[in-house]
C-alpha cells in the first residue's frame, strides 16, 4: 500500500489507516474481540500497518486489543494513540455526556495539563505492551489548559524516546499554529480533523494551512460511521448502546437523502471503477489535496480487506468535482460535529 510522510516528521503511515474506535465496544454496541484481532491482523498482512485508537476507545479495551494483535509483529506497525480525553478524573473541559456499558452516566473531560499526558502516556504503553509510541496525538484542545504548557511535555516525552512524533486532533489553524511554536524543533507531524464527502467544514481552514505549513492530515470518520457504504438502508437499526441510534445523520430523512445519491449518482461511478462505494468515498478523500490518510474503523477482516482496496483508486477528476457538487446539493441537517 501506498505510504506517505506524516507532515515534516520521520514517519510514514499507509494511505488508509484501521481506525480501531469501533473495536474498544464503547458507544460501538459493543465488541468481538477474536474479530477484532483477526481484523486488525488483515491489516498488517495488506500494508494497513498504521493504527489510530486512543485511551477513551472502550476505556482501555481498544489499546489493548490492538496490544494483542500486534503481539510478535510489532515492528511492522505504526501505533497512533492519543492522550487528552479522560473518563477517570474531572479535572479540565466538560467535553461529552454519555452512558458507561453498564448504563451509568459518564461524562468525558478534555484534559490536556501535562502531568494527566504523561500518566496517560505511561498507562497506553502498558497496555499496548510496547516501549514506545509512533505518534501521540492529543485528542481534543482542551481551553483550560494553555497549548504551549502541553506542548512542553509531549517535547520532553518525545526526548525520552516515549513518543516518536508529535500530533494533534480537532485543532483549528490558531491552535495547530500555537502548538507548532510551542513545539520548537520537533516537528507538529499532524492533525486528525473529521472529514468525509458530507462533512467538509475543514477545507476552509484547516486543510489549507496544514498544506502550507506540512502538517500531516489523517482524517476521521470518512465514511460516515458507515453511512456512505451502502450499508445502511432505511430498515436497519441500532442498539442504544451504538452512538448511531442517536446521532442526526442517521435519522431516517438524512439516510434516506444520502442512500438516494448513493444509487443514482455513486453506484454507477462505482461500477465504471469496479469499485465498492465504500472504496469510492475513500477514494475521493484521499483525492484532496493535503489528506495525508484516511482512517477507516473496522470490526471485520472483510472490512479492512475492502477499505485496503480504496489505497489503489485514482478518480478523474471530473468524477472529485462530480461527486462534491452531488454531496453539495444535499439537505442535510447534520447538527454540531
Ligand atoms: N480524533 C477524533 O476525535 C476521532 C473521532 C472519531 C473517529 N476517530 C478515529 O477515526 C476512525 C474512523 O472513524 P469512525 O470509526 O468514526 O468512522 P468510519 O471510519 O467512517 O466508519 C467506521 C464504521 O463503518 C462501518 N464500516 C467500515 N468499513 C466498512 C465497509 N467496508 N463496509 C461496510 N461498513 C463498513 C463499520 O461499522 P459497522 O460494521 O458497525 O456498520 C465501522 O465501524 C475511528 O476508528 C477512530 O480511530 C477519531
Amino acid at each position: 500500500m501506498e505510504r506517505r510522510r506524516l507532515g515534516a516528521s520521520e514517519l510514514e503511515v499507509p494511505v488508509v489507516v484501521f481506525g480501531a474506535w469501533a473495536i474498544g465496544g464503547w458507544n460501538w454496541g459493543g465488541t468481538d474481540d477474536e474479530a477484532a484481532q483477526a481484523a486488525l491482523r488483515r491489516g498488517l498482512d495488506l500494508g494497513m500497518t498504521a493504527i489510530d485508537t486512543a485511551p477513551v476507545y472502550g476505556f482501555g479495551h481498544s489499546e489493548e486489543v490492538v496490544g494483542r494483535a500486534l503481539r510478535g509483529r510489532r515492528a511492522e506497525a505504526q501505533i497512533l494513540t492519543k492522550a487528552g480525553l479522560r473518563w477517570d478524573d474531572t479535572r479540565g473541559e466538560k467535553a461529552f455526556e454519555g452512558r458507561t456499558p453498564d448504563g451509568r452516566p459518564l461524562t468525558l473531560y478534555k484534559n490536556s495539563r501535562p502531568d494527566s499526558i504523561r500518566t496517560e502516556v505511561e498507562r497506553s504503553l502498558g497496555r499496548l505492551g510496547v516501549e514506545s509510541l509512533d505518534l501521540l496525538q492529543i485528542h481534543w484542545p482542551d481551553a483550560t489548559t494553555p497549548i504551549a504548557e502541553t506542548m512542553g511535555v509531549l517535547v520532553e516525552l518525545h526526548a525520552e524516546g516515549k513518543i516518536r512524533a508529535v500530533g494533534v486532533s480537532n485543532y483549528g489553524p490558531a491552535q495547530m499554529e500555537e502548538a507548532a511554536e510551542a513545539l520548537g524543533s520537533v516537528p507538529l507531524a499532524s492533525n486528525q480533523p473529521r472529514y468525509s464527502l458530507i462533512r467538509r467544514e475543514i477545507e476552509a481552514d484547516v486543510l489549507p494551512y496544514a498544506r502550507r505549513h506540512d502538517v500531516g492530515l489523517i482524517v476521521y470518520s470518512p465514511l460516515e460511521q458507515g453511512l456512505l457504504t451502502g450499508k445502511v438502508p432505511a430498515e436497519r437499526t441500532f442498539p442504544e448502546s451504538d452512538g448511531r441510534a442517536r446521532r442526526p445523520s442517521f435519522r431516517a430523512d438524512n439516510r434516506a437523502r444520502v442512500n438516494r445519491v448513493l444509487d443514482d449518482v455513486l453506484k454507477p461511478m462505482a461500477a465504471r471503477y469496479d469499485v465498492s462505494l465504500a472504496q469510492l468515498s475513500l477514494g475521493w478523500v484521499l483525492a484532496q489535496e493535503g489528506v495525508t490518510a484516511v482512517i477507516a474503523g473496522a470490526r471485520t477482516a472483510d472490512q479492512v480487506e475492502e477499505n485496503a482496496g480504496a489505497a489503489g483508486l485514482r478518480l478523474e477528476s471530473e468524477d472529485v468535482a462530480l461527486l462534491r457538487t452531488t454531496f453539495e446539493g444535499l439537505d442535510l441537517d447534520l447538527g454540531p460535529l
